[in-house]
């Protein structure tokens, strides 16, 4: 426990004298969000605050927002962090769905010096919800071979478990199948993009969560993403021999997750 952890307990800011306070910002191309969160739970402690994404979504633009956010709880503690890319030795390394200016970016000095030099983790969106359903959702009871988490939004982000233990920046969205990159088959958005039902669409997911299949014969595969809502209509849909759960955590687990990378210490 580090001794800003201390302090945040003694503030006002805990609910209970026992609880244990993280804090997450899960950086989106539409949203920046951000919450306390009870890491005893993974439930969030108050409520989440969300700021519009500044356009363009540059890194000076989007620590600012960041800021603003953690600010506006008062929180002076260590901060964890969602973005939408590679993040491999401190460096954002790939932007996919969002500005280029962050490929190269070092997103810990970023964010590190515009937060007054706390402590920061960044990692993969994907990764972070990967690590808070592994403990606190749909993958909670699964603790031997491999689990994989994908979020169905613009893009597929993914995130692959081992054991319990996290493979990050799997990029399984990019795997390409049949000459095409998997989240340009079987993505939300493509799905709205074309106008399929979900029932097509679930055709499609198969057939990636198929490739998946024959590359890391997973235990279990993780279905987060906004179209994880509707998942009683169209998980039943899929002809895959792995059984796939929805995520229980739903748009929580990027926060909750960033806030539990950075309470124990990873470094991506
Ligand atoms: C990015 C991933 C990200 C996913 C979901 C993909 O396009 O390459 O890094 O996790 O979208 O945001």
């Amino acid at each position: 426990m580090s001794d800003n952890r201390v302090s945040i307990l003694a503030s006002d800011h805990s609910t209970s004298p026992s609880s244990q306070l993280g804090f997450g910002v899960d950086i989106g191309g539409s949203g920046v969000k951000g919450a306390m969160v009870d890491l005893r739970t993974g439930e969030f402690v108050g409520e989440r605050h969300r700021i519009a994404t500044p356009q363009p979504a540059t890194p000076d633009a989007v620590a600012d927002t960041v800021a603003e956010i953690v600010d506006h709880f008062g929180w002076t503690g260590p901060v964890g962090l969602t973005v939408p890319g590679v993040v491999h030795e401190r460096v954002m390394r790939s932007a996919a769905n969002v500005d280029q200016s962050w490929k190269g970016t070092d997103v810990y000095a970023l964010f590190g010096a515009r937060l007054g030099g706390r402590r920061v983790t960044v990692l993969n969106d994907a990764d972070a919800a990967g690590l808070a359903e592994f403990r606190f959702g749909g993958g909670a009871e699964v603790s031997e071979g491999t689990v994989i988490l994908l979020t169905f939004g613009t893009g597929i982000g993914s995130a692959l478990m081992y054991n319990g233990i996290l493979v990050p920046n799997t990029e399984l969205g990019h795997l390409e199948i049949d000459g095409k990159e998997a989240e340009h088959r079987a993505s939300a958005k493509v799905r709205e993009d074309k106008g399929w039902s979900l029932e097509k669409w679930a055709g499609k997911v198969s057939r990636v969560l198929a490739h998946y299949e024959a590359i890391f014969s997973p235990t279990l595969f993780i279905a987060g993403g906004g179209i994880s809502r509707k998942s009683q209509v169209w998980i039943p849909e899929l002809t895959n021999r792995t059984p796939v759960v929805p995520a229980r955590l739903r748009n929580t687990a990027g926060i909750v997750g960033a806030a539990m990378a950075v309470d124990e210490g990873l470094v991506f």
